[in-house]
């Protein structure tokens, strides 16, 4: 009887469990747009793995303090182990979420290079960073992408967690995994644009070719009017070759 009751206590617990589970999933989908943003999904084995070891390999290389954000960090599982190995760089997390987001702090407790913020990571600016995080949805790959595009030093390391992103200039892919399934992680940085010409040397190279075509126009021209002289000499002697004849 009194295994019995164990066993429905048990069952019970497992239910309620799995109800909050659920609804919670319902609430983090309604919360992530429907399918626009990634709702929360920890990031775990050798993925997780690869992207902390080249994260490693950036913030071991800097002795100047470096600034390293995740955009949806969920509970830190990239950012806290990073944290902790580097004390001297900085590291702040974008999270709307208020569920992970109340893990990390609670994890992050004790460290002073970790900053937890509430908010929407496509709302804030990545002008200052030196390396971003990410695990976002294939969907937002494009929308980021271009925003990051625009806002990041050319010096900034943009590294994606499965999914790639729009606009930027692709450094490397490394092949990884999740639990024997295979995975990439996407490295980027700041796509290079041409240099931009000042107004005076444009006019100044504008006016030049402009002068060279007009000079290309006219030496046609004078091709032209010289085969057609030549036309009319070549006639000319036609014709006094045929009076003489
Ligand atoms: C796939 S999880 C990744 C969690 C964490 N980066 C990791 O690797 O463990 C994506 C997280 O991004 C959050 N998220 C999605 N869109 C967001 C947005 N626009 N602003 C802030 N957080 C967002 C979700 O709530 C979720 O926790």
């Amino acid at each position: 009887m009194c295994c019995n009751g164990i066993i429905v206590l048990l069952a019970l617990f497992i239910g309620f469990m799995a109800i909050i589970y659920l609804l919670y999933q319902t609430y983090s989908y309604i919360r992530c747009g429907c399918g626009k943003y990634g709702p929360f999904v920890s990031s775990y084995g050798k993925i997780k793995e690869d992207i902390i070891g080249e994260a490693r390999r950036i913030l071991q290389q800097s002795s100047a303090p470096l600034k390293v954000t995740d955009l949806g960090c969920g509970s830190g599982a990239l950012l806290l182990p990073l944290a902790r190995e580097f004390p001297q760089h900085e590291f702040i997390g974008y999270e709307w979420d208020i569920v992970p987001l109340t893990m990390g702090k609670i994890k992050a407790a004790g460290l002073a290079n970790i900053k937890f913020v509430k908010g929407d990571y496509m709302k804030q600016n990545y002008s200052a960073m030196d390396l971003i995080l990410c695990y976002v949805l294939k969907v937002t790959g494009e929308p980021l992408g271009k925003k990051l595009a625009q806002e990041i030093k050319p010096s900034c390391t943009v590294i994606s967690e499965m999914f790639p992103l729009g606009h930027l200039e692709e450094v490397k892919q490394i092949e990884s995994s999740i639990y024997g399934v295979p995975e990439k992680i996407f490295i980027y940085r700041k796509p290079r644009q041409e240099k931009k010409q000042p107004a005076a040397a444009k006019k100044k190279a504008e006016a030049k070719s402009g002068a060279k075509i007009a000079d290309k126009v006219k030496a046609k021209s004078n091709t032209r009017s010289g085969m057609a002289k030549g036309k009319a000499s070549g006639a000319k002697v036609k014709s006094l070759k045929s009076g003489r004849n």
